[in-house]
């Protein structure tokens, strides 16, 4: 794969935190993920982890799932495949490097994409956004779990503050969720169908878009 200067910034980070990331956000995004891999079975059994990482939800999907895993950083992948591998997961059927934005699968191939923590880190999240949509089946769901900064008043005011920080452990408050909204109004085939808060205190979000069968 060529990577642009963004992508190769992006497995540069990864690749350092290969290593510490379980360590670090297990716990945290455990409860948002869970919620994730739910929506994502409840639509069927075929489903695209983008940006699936070190694995972290892999073991919270049912034994009758298909589940295709990719991420850019072979650094995290190396780590799913031997939670994979150790665990016996069979429902695991591939775990390949791949850019979001360019995802080498027919269309109409899932059930569900489910991307967990990964859209405000892509520079072009609405080019990734309509890879899923075109990967998709009519009638499926891209399940986004992720921090969506507030839109206005004192919680975005402190956000904005706190951005640095929330930057640092690959969390921006600058991304709203109103940008996946407004993606999706311009398709004109795809319908924000929820948008919930989540475990800590909703600072994660749980975003169901279907498309129309
Ligand atoms: C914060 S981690 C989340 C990993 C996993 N979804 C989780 O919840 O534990 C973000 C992941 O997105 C991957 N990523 C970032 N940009 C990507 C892209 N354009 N294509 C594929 N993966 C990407 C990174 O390599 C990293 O593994």
């Amino acid at each position: 794969m060529t990577d642009g200067p963004t992508t190769a910034l992006m497995r540069k980070a990864y690749a350092r935190w290969a290593p510490i990331y379980d360590l670090v956000y297990d716990k945290l995004t455990e409860p948002a993920a869970r919620a994730a891999v739910n929506a994502a079975v409840a639509c069927g059994p075929k489903v695209l982890e983008a940006g699936v990482g070190t694995g972290l939800s892999l073991g919270y999907y049912p034994s009758h799932a298909e589940v295709y895993g990719v991420d850019l950083s072979e650094d995290m992948l190396r780590r799913a495949q031997a939670k994979v591998d150790k665990r016996g997961l069979t429902h695991v059927k591939s775990l390949q490097v791949m850019d979001v934005t360019r995802l080498g699968f027919p269309d109409a191939m899932f059930d569900a994409v489910t991307a967990q923590f990964i859209i405000t880190l892509v520079p072009e999240p609405e080019t990734a956004l309509s890879e899923f949509a075109r990967v998709l089946k009519p009638g499926g769901e891209i399940v986004l779990a992720n921090h969506f900064g507030q839109p206005s008043g004192p919680v975005a005011a402190m956000e904005e503050l706190a951005s640095p920080v929330v930057k640092a452990i690959g969390w921006s408050s600058a991304f709203k969720a109103s940008r996946v909204e407004a993606w999706a109004r311009e398709t004109g085939f795809m319908d924000v169908v929820e948008l919930k808060p989540l475990f800590p205190a909703g600072f994660f979000k749980l975003m169901r878009i279907r498309k129309r069968a």
